[in-house]
Formats: C-alpha cells, sequence, structure tokens
C-alpha cells in the first residue's frame, strides 16, 4: 500500500493510529538532532518528525533527503505539543512520527521555488510546467477549473442536453482567424483543417435531430495572440432547436447563475441584476455609452453625445464629424498630467483615432478650447456636468472611429481611477448586433458568422445597405470580457446560399467551401441557435488570474510554441515525404 491517507487529511482525532503517507518533500528543517519534513501532495501539507531514538536509520536518511524528493513513510499520528500548532494549515493540529521511510525517487534541483508564491519568469514555468503544476497556486486553478466544468456539465445534464464529440479533422470554418492544417497521407495534397469552433456541426447535429447539443470542445485559431487568447482554447458549446433568441439567453443566463453562486461565492454580481436578470444593451447603445461591445459596467463614466452640437461648434474638425461623443474624467478621481494624456492619445491611436481633442474644464489651453465658441464650450460643461478641473476626453468621427478609441480611453481610466471593483462581477447580454462589419479592403464580412440570421425588420437593406442589417446575434460580457456569443441561425437553404452571395461568395465557392451544409438544410433543418463560451476566460475571471495561460494545464507562450515540448518542430525529410509535404527554403 503506497498511502493510508492524503497529506491534507489528518486532524488531532486520528491521534495513535499508524498512517502511510507517500508525497514530495516541501521544506526539511533539522532541530538539533530531530529531522521536520513537511510532506506534500495535492490535498495539503503534513509534517513528519524524524527521531534519531526512534528509528536511527530512517533519521540517517532523512539528513540527505532535498526538495521534491518523493518520499513513502510509516508512521504515528500524533498531537503537536503545545503552542507549536500551525493554525493556517489544514493538518496544523498534528504530526507524524516516523517509523520507516522509504525514498521513492530522489528529484533534482528544481530551476524554480515550488514552495512560494514569489514571480518566477513564465519561460521558465511553462519549459517545467510539471513542476509549476505542484504549486499551490496552479493546484488550485487546475481544481477550480474542473469544478466549473462539473458544474457545468450536471447543469446540461439536467437541462436533457446531449454531450456529442464532434470530429477535430474537419474542414474550414469562417469563424474569422487562419486555421489549422493537417495534411492527408492517404490524399496527396489535400488537408483536413482544424475547428476554430464546433460550429457547422453543432448545426448539423440540429438537422439530425439532437434537438439539444452541448460540448466542452476543443477549438483552434491561428491568430495574434493576447492575454485572453490562445491558438488552442475550450469552448462549451451549444446549439438547441425550436427555439428563439430568448431562450438561448435564458439557458446560458440560468447556467452562469448557478456557476457564479457554486465556483465563486465571495463575488459580488447580483447588485447588477436587473429583474434578477443580467442587463440587456443594445450593440448601439453599448457603443454609443460606452465605446466597446464588451463594457465593463463595473464603473459609469458614460460617453456624452454631441454629435449635433458638434455641427455648431467652431472646431473644424468636430464640424466635419459625423459623430462627436466626449467622456469626463472627473478630478475627484485622480489628477492627469501631460504626460498621463499622451499616454491616452497613444492608446485612442493603437485603437483607430487620429488623435485624442480634450480639453480641461476651467482652463483656455488647448486646441479644442481655444477654437470652440463659448456656447459649445457651455454645452459641454452643462451636459457632462463638468466642474473646473475635470478633463473632458472626444472621440470624432464615423461611428466606431468616434465610439472605440474613446472606450479604450474610458477603460484605461477605469483602471487607473481604481473604478473596476475586483469583488465584483458585472455580467451583461449585448444583443442586437450588427449583421456586418467593413474590412479594411472596404469590403463586408459577417460580423459573427455568416450562419447568422438577419433581423426579419432589416431583411430588405440586405443588398442595398448591408452595414445597417442587424442580426439575430448576443454576446455575454463580464468586467470588459467577451465571455461568449451566439446566434439564431439561418434554417432556409435558399437565405444560407443567399448569405453567401452577399459576402462575395460565387455559387461555386460556396458549393467547394459549404455546399454540404446547404445540402443538408434542404432535408428538414429545424430552426435553430446557440451559444458558445470561452471556458478558459470564465475560469481565468473567477479565479482572478490576468490570462488564461493561468488557468490552461500546458499553455502555449504568446508566439504560439510549447516550450515544454518543444513544438512546434522541424520533421524529418523522411516523414514529410510521407505526408507529401515539400518545406520551402527560407530565404
Ligand atoms: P466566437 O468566435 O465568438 O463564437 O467564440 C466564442 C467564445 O470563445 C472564446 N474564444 C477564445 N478563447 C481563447 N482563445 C481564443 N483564441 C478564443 N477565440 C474565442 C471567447 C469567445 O467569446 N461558433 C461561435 C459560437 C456560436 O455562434 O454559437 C463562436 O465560436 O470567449
Amino acid at each position: 500500500m503506497q498511502r493510508t491517507h492524503t497529506l491534507g487529511e489528518l486532524r488531532k482525532i486520528d491521534s495513535g493510529k499508524e498512517v502511510i503517507l507517500s508525497g514530495w518533500t516541501y521544506h526539511r528543517r533539522d532541530h538539533g538532532g530531530i529531522i521536520f519534513i513537511d510532506l506534500r501532495d495535492r490535498y495539503g501539507i503534513t509534517q513528519l518528525v524524524f527521531d534519531p531514538e526512534t528509528n536511527p536509520d530512517a533519521h540517517a536518511k532523512a539528513e540527505h533527503i532535498r526538495s521534491e524528493w518523493v518520499l513513502k513513510i510509516t508512521g504515528k499520528v500524533r498531537p503537536r505539543g503545545e503552542g507549536l500548532e500551525n493554525p493556517k494549515m489544514k493538518t496544523g493540529e498534528i504530526e507524524v512520527l516516523v517509523t520507516e521511510l522509504e525514498i521513492l525517487n530522489e528529484a533534482k534541483t528544481p530551476p524554480f521555488e515550488i514552495a512560494t508564491e514569489k514571480d518566477v519568469r513564465e519561460d521558465l514555468r511553462l519549459e517545467y510546467r510539471y513542476l509549476d503544476l505542484r504549486r499551490e497556486k496552479m493546484q488550485r486553478n487546475m481544481k477550480l477549473r474542473n469544478d466549473m466544468n462539473h458544474v457545468i456539465r450536471n447543469f446540461f445534464h439536467d437541462q436533457d442536453f446531449l454531450e456529442i464529440e464532434t470530429p477535430i479533422m474537419v474542414k474550414g470554418t469562417p469563424e474569422g482567424s487562419r486555421e489549422y492544417l493537417v495534411p492527408s497521407r492517404l490524399h496527396a495534397g489535400d488537408f483536413y483543417v482544424l475547428p476554430q469552433s464546433p460550429q457547422q456541426l453543432k448545426q448539423l447535429c440540429m438537422v439530425g435531430g439532437i434537438d439539444k447539443y452541448y460540448q466542452i470542445a476543443r477549438c483552434f485559431r491561428d491568430e495574434d495572440l493576447r492575454g485572453d487568447r490562445q491558438p488552442e482554447f475550450t469552448q462549451l458549446d451549444l446549439e438547441m432547436s425550436f427555439i428563439d433568441q430568448k431562450d438561448v439567453i435564458t439557458v446560458v443566463e440560468d447556467m452562469l447563475h448557478q456557476l457564479t453562486e457554486q465556483c465563486a461565492p465571495q463575488k459580488e454580481w447580483k447588485k447588477y441584476l436587473v429583474n434578477g436578470r443580467f442587463p440587456q444593451l443594445t450593440w448601439q447603445t453599448a457603443m454609443e455609452k460606452y465605446g466597446s461591445d464588451k463594457p465593463d459596467l463595473r464603473f459609469g463614466m458614460e460617453f456624452v453625445n454631441f454629435s449635433e452640437e458638434a455641427k455648431t461648434s467652431g472646431f473644424g474638425i468636430f464640424e466635419k464629424s459625423e459623430f462627436l461623443f466626449a467622456v469626463k474624467a472627473e478630478k475627484k478621481h485622480g489628477e492627469l498630467s501631460r504626460k498621463d494624456i499622451d499616454t491616452l492619445t497613444k492608446l485612442a491611436q493603437q485603437n483607430g483615432a487620429g488623435g485624442l481633442a480634450w480639453l480641461r474644464v476651467g482652463e483656455e489651453s488647448g486646441p479644442v478650447a481655444k477654437n470652440s465658441t463659448d456656447e459649445f464650450l457651455q454645452q459641454i460643461e452643462q451636459k457632462t456636468q463638468a466642474v473646473a478641473g475635470d478633463i473632458i476626453f472626444f472621440g470624432a468621427g464615423e461611428f466606431i472611429q468616434a465610439t472605440e478609441p474613446l472606450g479604450a480611453v474610458r477603460s484605461e481610466l477605469g483602471n487607473r481611477f481604481g473604478l473596476k471593483n475586483e469583488n465584483e462581477f458585472s455580467f451583461a447580454w449585448i444583443v442586437d448586433f450588427p449583421m456586418f462589419e467593413k474590412k479594411e479592403d472596404g469590403s463586408i464580412q459577417a460580423a459573427h458568422h455568416p450562419f447568422t440570421q438577419p433581423n426579419t425588420e432589416d431583411m430588405h437593406l440586405l443588398e442595398s445597405e448591408p452595414l445597417k442589417v442587424r442580426s439575430y446575434a448576443y454576446d455575454v460580457v463580464m468586467n470588459g470580457v467577451e465571455l461568449g456569443g451566439g446566434s439564431i441561425r439561418i434554417h432556409d437553404p435558399k437565405m444560407q446560399a443567399k448569405m453567401f452571395e452577399v459576402l462575395g461568395l460565387s455559387a461555386d465557392e460556396t458549393e467547394m467551401k459549404f455546399g454540404h451544409i446547404i445540402k443538408a438544410f434542404q432535408y428538414g433543418c429545424p430552426p435553430h441557435g446557440g451559444c458558445a463560451l470561452g471556458i478558459d476566460r470564465l475560469v481565468m475571471l473567477f479565479a482572478d488570474e490576468k490570462t488564461i495561460r493561468e488557468v490552461i494545464a500546458f499553455p502555449k507562450d504568446q508566439n504560439a510554441r510549447d516550450l515544454m515540448l518543444r513544438s512546434p518542430a522541424p520533421m524529418p525529410a523522411k516523414e514529410l515525404a510521407e505526408q507529401n509535404i515539400c518545406v520551402l527554403e527560407d530565404e
């Protein structure tokens, strides 16, 4: 037998018991003849005592033990001496007097301390992830992730959803990112594609009468990485038949209520509910008030719309702008220096603005104050209810240009002024997304994906003014993060073909890329819709982490590499030839 108890289990009541324990050496202390070893496993830490009078042999061996050696001991549980109890440890009332010791394995000195919460370089942590996983924080995060998956699975099982595993070697999915390809040995020159999401397969499940599908699904996207993006990530994916938007939103939201109650009971989130439900904002409102389709609603700082007043403001840039929005940085929250404003200007530029116009109320410096009419300046003060010393920042231009950069400024001001309460979760639904968005080259693409149903009221604009068409697409957001998104789908094959046409695909291209789905829809496709949530992002927020790498057991680094496995890696020529692949020389 390797163990009778785990290392978080023994209490005073167990005193006198003979136990067998196994685990890793956490600390070793030599106290004048007596050696103490803290032994660690996933469940906790137990203090072992090696007394030369009990077993001189074991004591002698214990002298050589180093951090992370793997031990098995037999011993007797006893209460700790008076005043030596450690209330911070679950097993802090007891210790185990060792009668026998077996060293199961020695260990090299780890490249970083396991027994510390101190910062360690991330590349080192990722190279030795198996050691990093032994650390308390990672153990906590992995357990939380497990518990959240468990709540999710139970929830959907109880609601009669079927968990269906869809394939990983598939065909391209238009989710907007570059894809990972898998060469085919049997079909020279052909490729499988790794799914960006199970989107088409879950819709085909609906054609297949599955009715309620869900999956904790692995997805693959070859895109620029950030803290909340990985090339390989996990979605909670679901789809339902014979439902409308409200039904999908209700199911996902009920699940999130349960998940928060069970896995983040310490968070305050109910204060943000409206009649017991997450608030819903249209995309238009979210953009006009917060300059973001994933607004952080833990703080106010709503935009004020000056698009009308701008036309007679006297300030040339504003007069020419289709839209003008303003956000107020109140002096009572904090002072902003010129350098701070320069940094905010850069942020606005990185988010698509030409610059960042601003004025400090009560002062005449700066281009806006100098060039605007007194009337306009008065309107600004009145509508923003600003007082002397407050700074007003402006976003001007076309709708997106006037809102998004200012949204980034608002969010950054929220950080600087400490307005984002870390103990709160502020969930919301963003609904009525536009069906299309403009690409850099001026053409249009589906804002969510081309399977999304356009709003019936806007159908007449599909060809004439596609950018004005709203869709039945919705996102669930929390604390400024997009947790998930979904939509009601097109289920009419003719409409689906039309959508591809509007998106500029020729009939041949549609047939080649999506012929299978249009074919399937011709065999009685039920009305359906669904949603997918990023599990990594959810766990990140529940674990109070800043990146999803902290909640993924074996993540890729910022350059999409696995530093532990050293992948991607070159392939021997023989294997490449077998896969019918010829690698071009790097110039
Ligand atoms: P979407 O592309 O919005 O929708 O993705 C859904 C959610 O998945 C998460 N996510 C990611 N998480 C980590 N790394 C990434 N690279 C990454 N990309 C996306 C986000 C996002 O909100 N098929 C549709 C869903 C549907 O319509 O049902 C889809 O995939 O949290």
